[in-house]
This record gives C-alpha cells, structure tokens and sequence, in this order.
C-alpha cells in the first residue's frame, strides 16, 4: 500500500485485519516511526486499536523503504493524494514518481491498483506508462474509494458496493477474491473498464455535492419566503424518488473531497471541450454558502465587529474528525477577524489544527461553554453531538447577549424563542 493517507491507511489496515500480509510504504518517515510506535496521525473512530493489532500481529508493516514493500507483493496498491492544482486539476505528480517506484521493483504477475481519485483516462496512462518502464504489460485496475471521514473503518468493511475498473476478467477475479470477505450479506461488487470506473467515483461525489448545494440554495429561499427547509425537507423526503439523505442545510461542503472532486470533473469536461453548467453552479452555491453565518453576524451587529467578541462551536468540515480542509467554519473565522472581532473557538478535536495556522489571533475554549463565554453572539458550524443539548440556562447567562446563529440546524427556533434566544438557522422559520 502506497501512501498511508485516509485512504491507504484504511485500505491497508483493513486488509490486513482480513487476513493479508501489508506493508504501508509511505515517503514521510516521521509519520512511518510513529505508525510503528502506534501513533496514528489522523483521527478515525476504531483506526488505532486496528492498526495496534495488526501491528502486534506481524500483519501490517509500515516503511519508507520500497523494496520492503514492493517486490513480493500480489497487489500494488496506490493511495496516495491527487491534490487541487491552481487550474482545478487533479495534481498527479505523487500518483506517476509512485508508479516510477514500482516499475523497477514489481514481480512479473504482481497488480498495480489505483485507489487515489483520478481523472478520467489515469488508469490508461499507467498502464502506458508502466508498459514504458517495464518493457511488458503490467495489470493495472482502478478501485476507488468511497469512505467518509469519521466512519472510514465502517464504510471499508461494510462497503454499500466494490466498484473495480479492469480490462482483464482474471485481475478482477483477485480482486474480488481480496474484496469477498467484506462483500457479506449481498454488498455488491461491481466490475467495469478503466473510465467507468474513474467517472464513478467523481459522479458520485458530485451528485452528492449537487444535492448539498441545491439544498442549501432552496434552504436560502425558504428562509426569504418564511417556510422552513425542514418542514419542506420532511414533505419531499418521504416521496421514494428523492429520499432523506443528503439534504441536509447548513454552512456549505468542505472536506478533502466535494470541493477538489467538483472542480476536478468540471475540469475533465473542459478537456473535452464541454462545459459542466451544473458542477460550475455547485461550485458557486458552495462558495457563497460558507458566507452566509457571516452575513447574518453583520445583519444583528452592524459591518464593524470591533469590540465584539464572537464564539464558534466547531471547526472541522464535520463531526467525528479533526479534518479542517476546506471547512466553513475558517472561512466564517477568516471574515470576523477582518472586521475586527474578537474570536472565541472549541471544537473536540480539530482545535490543534487551527492553532496550528491562527495562533494566537484566536482564543481557545477549553469546553464549547467557555467559546461561549461573554459573546455577543455564538455561531455553530459544526453539528458534533456535544453541542446539540447544551445547558441553555447556563448558555444564556454565560452570554453577553443570547443571540446563536446556527450553520447546522441543531435546534427548533419556536422552542429557541422560548428559552428566550435570538436564533436563526439555514432556511428555519417559526411558523414551522
Ligand atoms: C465524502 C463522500 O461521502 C465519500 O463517499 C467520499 O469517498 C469522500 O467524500 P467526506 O468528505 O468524508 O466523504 O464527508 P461527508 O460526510 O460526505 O460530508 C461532506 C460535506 O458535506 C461535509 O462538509 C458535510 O457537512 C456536508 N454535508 C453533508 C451537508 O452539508 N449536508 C448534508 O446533508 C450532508
């Protein structure tokens, strides 16, 4: 396994508690000797105690050295970053010097798998380029990932499908044959070419960045109009074709994928010389929908935020991970410090990832309440499960004023009124 990102260090764990020998091999050998010591540099729920075992058991090996991972292994995976390049591209520079390592050291019958998300037409290229290298033709497959942050263990081996882009039938029996014992009670595994299977992995992405933005954009509407999105989302949700998930309002997508995926495909279709009106609109919902906590901080403080002290529960992009990539909640920050306010944080855990970058341009709550403390008002970004039931009494008084504005909905603004709070969610109206 290539990379011990999200991705690699999911995958390769995983495999390695069904059963199969793993060595991660990874080029950053300070976060290697930690993963041998068993610290684990990201936060997943369930990743660390599965690493230790497997670990302790011999089955997951972690180097920076390629030849101890390369030459006896069956299957060669690649999950490694694709990161956002200025023009929206994918960046494949990680993706090709990974595989200019692996052509010099590959067996003759060995697999080389592609996890990382890649533009259409990568798994062709490989493929090409190894051929290049290597003097013969190497199998290569494509087998994107579809794990969420924060459940990313669940997700890998209660997969709701195995997508894998092959052009031989026999790379992808080994294939299903690695998948089989995660593919219990009728999970599929699904086989197709090279393309299909790229385009998959960045339709459903974008489909499901599609329906956040449309959400939220009728969410915006609901609130000019004086309906409430969750009342509206209760009355379409229930009609099969278009269901509940996803449909959540809120402060906009972040996160490692939506983002850099959307303007990802919108750049594969400008390299065929079609524009995506659709993923170019949800690129701009999005944008603008990280502003909106901020617009309605001027609309109850006036433009100049001098003097005011604001709070922010949550940080990271969603709850269960310390991930901050592309989260709202630094847009939100980044506009009130420019107007001058003082800013009062707490997230559970992706505290240390801000301070990393804002310093001490920011004050740190140890607890949500002391965020919370003395504000002239308190924006949540981040719907972690500690913030949905606070003490609101407490709150209240602990508050300058008791003015919340809610960027995830968390709370009933009738109930809200009652308590005797200022409150304004995405698309919430008490009329109900
Ligand atoms: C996503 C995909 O779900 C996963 O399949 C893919 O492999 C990687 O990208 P992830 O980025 O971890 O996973 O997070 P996800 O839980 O999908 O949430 C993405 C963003 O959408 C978050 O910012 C979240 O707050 C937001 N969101 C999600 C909404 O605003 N409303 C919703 O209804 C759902």
């Amino acid at each position: 396994m290539i990379g011990t990102g999200y991705v690699g260090l999911v995958t390769g764990t995983c495999f390695a508690e069904s059963g199969n020998q793993v060595t991660c091999l990874d080029i950053d050998e300070e976060k290697v000797a930690g993963l041998n010591d068993g610290v684990i540099p990201i936060y997943e729920p369930g990743l660390t105690e599965l690493v230790k075992r497997n670990h302790a058991a011999g089955r997951l090996k972690f180097t920076t050295h390629p030849d101890g991972a390369i030459p006896d292994a069956k299957c060669v995976f690649i999950g490694v970053g694709t990161p956002q390049g200025d023009d929206g591209r994918a960046n494949l520079s990680a993706l090709f010097g990974c595989v200019e390592t692996i052509a010099s050291r590959i067996k003759e019958d060995a697999i080389v798998v592609i996890k990382s998300t890649v533009p259409v037409g990568t798994n062709r290229k490989v493929a090409a380029k190894l051929k290049e290298l290597t003097g013969r033709d190497v199998d290569v497959a494509s087998n994107p990932e579809f794990l969420k942050e924060g459940a990313a263990v669940d997700d890998f081996t209660k997969p709701d499908r195995v997508v894998v882009g092959t052009v031989r039938d026999e790379v992808t029996e080994v294939l299903h044959e690695l998948y089989r014992p995660f593919l219990r009670t009728e999970r599929p595994f699904l086989s197709m070419g090279w393309e299909s299977a790229e385009m998959t992995k960045y339709v459903a992405n974008c489909l499901l960045a599609t329906k956040i933005s449309f959400i939220n954009e009728m969410a915006n509407l609901c609130e000019r109009v004086g309906a409430d999105v969750n009342s509206v989302r209760r009355g379409i949700g229930h009609d099969q074709r278009i269901g509940f998930s996803f449909l959540f309002p809120g402060v906009g997508y972040g996160g490692s994928c939506f983002p850099k995926d959307v303007r990802a495909l919108m750049a594969v279709a400008e390299d065929t010389g079609m524009t995506s009106r659709i993923l170019a609109a949800v690129d701009e919902v999005n944008d603008a929908q990280k502003t909106v906590l901020f617009e309605k901080v001027k609309a109850q403080l006036g433009e100049k935020l001098s003097g005011k002290t604001i709070g922010v529960w949550g940080l990271a992009f969603k709850p269960r991970t310390d991930d901050i990539r592309e989260a709202p909640a630094l847009v939100l920050i980044d506009s009130l410090l420019k107007a001058g306010a003082t800013v009062q944080v707490h997230d559970p855990v992706a505290e240390a990832n801000v301070k990393a970058i804002y310093g001490d341009k920011l004050i740190y709550g140890e607890h949500h309440y002391d965020a919370a403390r003395d504000a002239d008002l308190l924006c949540i970004c981040t719907e972690w499960n500690e913030f949905r039931n606070p003490d609101f009494d407490y709150l209240k008084h602990a508050m300058a004023a008791p003015v919340i504005l809610d960027g995830r909905n968390l709370f009933d603004p009738a109930e809200m009124a009652e308590r005797g709070f200022t409150y304004e969610g995405i698309g919430l109206s008490a009329n109900g």
